[in-house]
């Protein structure tokens, strides 16, 4: 019997996000465990993550499958086969085809470095940036079949000041990314 949900964390790249959701947990600000970190990319610094705080990391090629859905069936049976209750995207940078989304319905939450809905897809920020829009933002919400469209969860902005690069609004979304995942995950996560 489990009194918290398994929790499985899904990155592809530098993991900063997925860090604060490990250091959370380990120091009892999220009530949940992580029971696997999965990566589409072997370089992934999000394995090397996972396997410093003790987690299984398992990397999952999408080459060796034909298609997407073959590739996303694998996934959810690697997620089945260890009880996973939430999938939570921390710079997934794939879009999951309804064979995932309809496995792990209402229970799949993503970030997005922009206000949603505006700037899906990537390179969000620099979209953001090169508009010369006056306010950024982040945005939690559930994963549905479309491509960051799932209901919000969670969404904060910042201001874009006159003057500020490109490097300082990334740096200023990235801390506020951070501040804001692990409270988003609290709220939908919850009493278990
Ligand atoms: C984050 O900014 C996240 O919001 C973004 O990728 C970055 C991953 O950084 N995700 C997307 O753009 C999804 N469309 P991290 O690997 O350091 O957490």
């Amino acid at each position: 019997v489990k009194n918290k949900p398994n929790l499985a964390l899904l990155a592809s790249g530098f993991g900063s996000n997925l860090q604060v959701i490990l250091d959370e947990v380990s120091k009892g600000n999220l009530d949940a465990t992580v029971r696997v970190v999965l990566s589409d990319k072997q370089n992934s610094q999000s394995l090397v993550r996972a396997k410093k705080a003790g987690v299984e990391a398992v990397h999952a090629s999408p080459k060796q499958f034909e298609s997407r859905e073959k590739y996303d069936a694998h996934l959810v049976a690697l997620l089945k086969e260890r009880d996973i209750d939430w999938v939570v995207l921390a710079g997934f940078m794939r879009i999951l085809s309804p064979v995932f989304v309809r496995a792990f319905q209402q229970r799949i939450v993503n970030i997005h470095p922009a206000l949603l809905p505006k700037y899906p897809g990537t390179q969000a920020i620099e979209r953001a940036f090169e508009a010369r829009e006056k306010e950024i933002g982040v945005t939690v919400h559930y994963v549905d079949e479309g491509v960051d469209t799932g209901p919000i969860i969670l969404q904060e902005k910042i201001l874009i000041s006159e003057g500020e690069t490109l490097d300082e609004v990334t740096r200023k979304v990235h801390e506020l990314e951070h501040r804001i995942y692990p409270e988003a995950l609290r709220r939908v996560i919850g009493p278990f």
